[in-house]
């Protein structure tokens, strides 16, 4: 085996060297973004980020119904030592029969490094198998995604977890709260997905876009609503500043989560040469400190959480305990990410920020709660 992946390997996933960007390959699988576009650019979009000296890149099974793995596995054959290859097992898979399909449309016999997608109902067990295939010298590390901070540490019981995926970019930020400080005290790496908000970040949107339904973005709810309304307009005051930095939008944004203490690789999403030439651009590195301040505060003074009027205190000991649990920290002290956290924390039902966000749109809606 070429040493290569070998030396980067470590590092890269025990959290020790520089954060990198590393390539998402959701959409080059041609399913779930609207129109796939030619199969020939997206194939050409992954050999720049070679080209380019991306190391790093995350596919799934689920992507295309297997094609972004087989794009990859084209395009990565001849630098195969020299990368590292992520993938998933569905939380639905056999983790054998998975993986093994995955090496295959991979053109591999190993992969560096295995994620459970899902944390749902047999986790643990699979989890365990995918541990027997890391010894099997199918795949070089383990890694989880999805799951909450009492998941993770449970994960570290059952198997050697090298590596956590979630969501994390500078609008969802909820891995600030509990996992990204547990998975740093544990020295795991931390794998950024959707870090340009699926496209969002882009900055390309005036208006709520009408996604076909096949898009899964069709779904997302910071596309619509109140919610797209905040962002669009903390993108707005993002401009001058990615000006300033000398840097387009998506750069800027790749920028600030390669600032962000515990992150180890930045997965950027791309679907043709032009953006993945563009979001390069972030290979000059983190965002200096006062730009990231900057950044964080235009972002906290957009989703201050409205407080609750006393009439929803009231009406609120007849809703579900999750309502209550969220009324009550609605007080202008609490954060949408501390309310979902907290709320996390027992063991049930896990909760996010976005959940906290809707409730409380609903609730200023109805005139029982109002901007603080
Ligand atoms: N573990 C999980 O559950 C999970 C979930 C989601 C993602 N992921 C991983 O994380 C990776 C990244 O997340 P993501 O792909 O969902 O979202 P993302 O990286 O936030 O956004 C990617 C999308 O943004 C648009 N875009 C990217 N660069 C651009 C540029 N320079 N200018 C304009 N538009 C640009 C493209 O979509 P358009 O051209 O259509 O606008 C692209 O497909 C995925 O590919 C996947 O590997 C994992």
């Amino acid at each position: 085996m070429d040493e290569g992946a070998r030396i980067r390997f470590g590092p890269l996933l025990f959290g020790d060297s520089q954060p990198l960007i590393g390539f998402g390959a959701w959409a080059v699988g041609g399913a779930g973004w609207g129109d796939p576009g030619e199969e020939q650019e997206r194939l050409a979009a992954i050999r720049l980020a070679v080209e380019r000296g991306v190391t790093c890149f995350d596919t799934a099974p689920a992507y295309g119904a297997g094609a972004s793995e087989r794009l990859l596995g084209t395009a990565l054959k001849p630098v195969r030592d020299r990368v590292i290859v992520a993938t998933k097992v569905g939380p639905h898979d056999d983790p054998r029969r998975s993986l093994e399909d995955s090496l295959r449309r991979l053109a591999s016999d190993y992969v560096d490094l295995v994620q459970l997608h899902e944390a749902l109902e047999r986790w643990e067990w699979q989890l365990e198998k995918l541990h027997g295939l890391v010894e099997d010298g199918k795949a070089r590390a383990l890694g989880l995604c999805n799951a909450t901070a009492q998941q993770i540490r449970r994960a570290m019981e059952i198997a050697p977890l090298a590596s956590y995926q979630g969501p994390y970019n500078l609008f969802d930020r909820d891995v600030e709260e509990r996992e990204l400080p547990l998975l740093r005290e544990r020295g795991l790496a931390f794998l950024a997905y959707r870090p340009l908000a699926a496209g969002l970040l882009a900055g390309s949107y005036d208006e709520p876009p009408a996604f076909a339904a096949r898009d899964h973005r069709a779904g997302l709810y910071w596309f619509k609503g109140r919610e797209f309304a905040r962002r669009r307009a903390v993108i707005e005051r993002l401009r001058p500043l990615a000006r300033q930095a000398g840097v387009t939008l998506p750069a800027f944004a790749l920028r600030w989560l390669l600032a962000r203490p515990g992150v180890s690789v930045v997965l950027a999403g791309a679907r043709n040469r032009a953006q993945v030439q563009d979001n390069l651009a972030a290979l000059e590195g983190p965002l200096p400190a006062d730009v990231v301040a900057a950044v964080d505060e235009i972002v906290a003074a957009a989703f201050r959480l409205p407080r609750a009027l006393p009439r929803a205190n009231r009406e609120a000991q007849t809703w579900g305990p999750r309502e209550r649990f969220i009324v009550e920290r609605l007080d202008g002290t609490h954060t949408a990410e501390a309310i979902a956290a907290e709320w996390t924390d027992q063991g049930a039902q896990p909760m996010v920020a976005a959940q906290v966000k809707i409730f409380a749109d609903q609730l200023e809606a109805g005139r029982l709660a109002q901007a603080s």
